[in-house]
């Protein structure tokens, strides 16, 4: 692959887990990169971090909390200012909230938090790719990659409805977008991995207990790491992937097999 010294990616949640080993990486594979996370200080960091890596040039931290819509038309417009462009967005920004470390039913979901787990993992990304496309469509190109999950595949028992409703949600956004933006030369794809050793799996109480199921059901035996995500991701933003879009990748060690 020709490295992408042009091109531009946004990755949001990506001061940590996947997200962060997305974003670095696309790093490598040339791209200037933008960061994202709701937080200030961990934008900063992560921006000062990947600098010292890639070059602080090539890298531009944005804070935007992707479930407020001013919050995303705000990131968009020092997007627009700093670059004029936008290539490649990863939606990745995700959150599995817990009641008390476990997984919460559907009884015992606070409603609140059923509206904020679908407001951060699903209407963020109708928010980052409504305010994307004006920056896409006059390239003639773009990439749109957005993180689904085992859990909006398949019943696995370890997630709760909120988080599989917003990962399977996403899945029929990005299709119904793939049909709408391909004549412009913009694609729209989803990865979707089975469990992988971040921060967000590990808040779950039964963490080790699913690891042992996970490795017992999976032909791989084992399961995942940030680096198992990150190929996906840098082929489906590159133009190997050129004829691809509606797709969906599953990394789940064959865990979930259609
Ligand atoms: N880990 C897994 O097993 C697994 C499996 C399948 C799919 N996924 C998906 O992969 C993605 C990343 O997961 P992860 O495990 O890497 O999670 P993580 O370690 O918790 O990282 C989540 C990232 O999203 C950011 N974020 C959360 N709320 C946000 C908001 N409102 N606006 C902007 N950024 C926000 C977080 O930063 P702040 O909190 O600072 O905002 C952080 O940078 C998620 O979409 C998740 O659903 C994960």
């Amino acid at each position: 692959m020709k490295p992408q010294t042009e091109k531009v990616a946004l990755i949001t949640g990506s001061t940590r887990g996947i997200g962060l080993a997305v974003a670095q990486r696309l790093g490598q594979d040339g791209y200037k990169i933008i960061l994202n996370s709701s937080q200030k200080e961990a934008v900063l960091e992560a921006t000062q971090s990947m600098g010292k890596q890639i070059g602080a040039e090539r890298v531009f931290g944005v804070s935007a909390d992707v479930s407020n819509e001013q919050s995303v038309e705000d990131m968009f417009t020092r997007i627009k200012d700093r670059f004029g462009r936008l290539d490649v967005l990863v939606n990745n920004a995700g959150i599995s909230p817990r009641l008390n470390g476990e997984k919460p039913t559907v009884e015992t979901t606070p409603s609140e938090q059923w509206l904020q787990t679908i407001a951060i993992n699903l209407t963020g990304a109708f928010y980052t790719c409504k305010y994307a496309l004006p920056l896409m469509k006059p390239l003639a190109w773009g990439r749109i990659i957005n993180m689904s999950s085992q859990a909006g595949r398949m019943f696995t028992g370890f997630a709760s409805a909120h988080y599989s409703a917003s990962k399977a949600g996403i899945i029929g956004f990005s299709r119904v977008l793939a049909g709408e933006v391909g004549e412009f030369g913009i694609t729209v794809n989803c990865v979707s991995p089975g469990k992988i050793q971040t921060s967000m799996a590990a808040t779950y109480a039964k963490s080790k207990e699913v690891e042992e199921i996970y490795r017992s059901r999976s032909p791989l035996k084992r399961v995942g790491d940030v680096q198992d995500v990150v190929g996906a991701v840098s082929f489906l933003a590159s133009t190997d992937a050129d004829f691809m879009t509606g797709s969906v990748l599953d990394l789940t060690g064959g865990f979930y097999m259609p």
